[in-house]
């Protein structure tokens, strides 16, 4: 991995995307033989960190979850963090809507930012879950557990029932209570200040 950083480091300067990512695949070699560090990765090595999820769902891997195994899982290795049922700490709340789903936080900072309160995409529970917690172990769980993780906190603030069965089509189809409450922050430059 280190000459790939290093490759993509020394890409970063050039103005054309495609051009600086051809430099960089053809640096990698270079690299690898002048300085001797690491190796090229595998195509398996390269596909263990490409999973990131897009807002739309694009990059949601097969498999399914439900709210029952969720909840499980969520006992064992969520719960002494998040609090019961995501209220009540020590970290994060996760769980909880606010009323008629308004958006005070501008006006109320202390308005608690949950996943029904704030977030604009469901996918990225799954995205984030999946390569950030459990805290002590980022990475561990499965695309299975991960799933059913994400189907119980979506139960938890009340945007899926009980027995829903979640997978890529039914995850990208939620539509998130603050979705529009974001705009797309499209500015070009340093002083295009809006
Ligand atoms: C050891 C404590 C710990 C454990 C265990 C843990 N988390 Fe977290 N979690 C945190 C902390 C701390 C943050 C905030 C991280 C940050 O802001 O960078 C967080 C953030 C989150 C968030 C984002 C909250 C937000 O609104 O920004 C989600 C979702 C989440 N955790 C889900 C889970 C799930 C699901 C599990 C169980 C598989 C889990 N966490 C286990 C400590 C933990």
């Amino acid at each position: 991995m280190v000459q790939l950083l290093i490759a993509s480091l020394a890409g970063c300067t050039a103005l054309d995307r495609d051009a600086s990512r051809e430099a960089s695949a053809a640096a990698t070699e270079p690299l690898v033989h002048h300085y001797g560090l690491g190796t090229s990765p595998t195509a398996m090595e390269l596909a263990a960190w490409d999973r990131d999820v897009r807002p739309d769902g694009l990059g949601l891997p097969s498999g399914s979850g439900t709210v029952p195994r969720g909840e499980s899982l969520y006992e064992k290795q969520c719960q002494h963090c998040h609090g019961a049922e995501g209220q009540g700490g020590p970290f994060d709340r996760l769980a909880g809507r606010i009323p008629a789903d308004a958006f005070p936080f501008i006006e109320d900072p202390n308005a608690p930012r949950t996943i029904g309160s704030y977030w604009p995409y469901a996918t990225t529970i799954f995205d984030y879950v999946l390569r950030a917690m459990p805290m002590e172990r980022p990475g561990s769980l499965t695309n299975e557990e991960v799933y059913s993780l994400t189907a119980y906190l979506l139960f938890l603030n009340e945007l899926v029932d009980r027995d829903v069965l979640l997978d890529a089509t039914s995850l990208a189809a939620i539509r998130m209570p603050a979705r529009d409450r974001f705009t797309r922050d499209d500015r070009v430059g340093g002083g295009d200040i809006r």
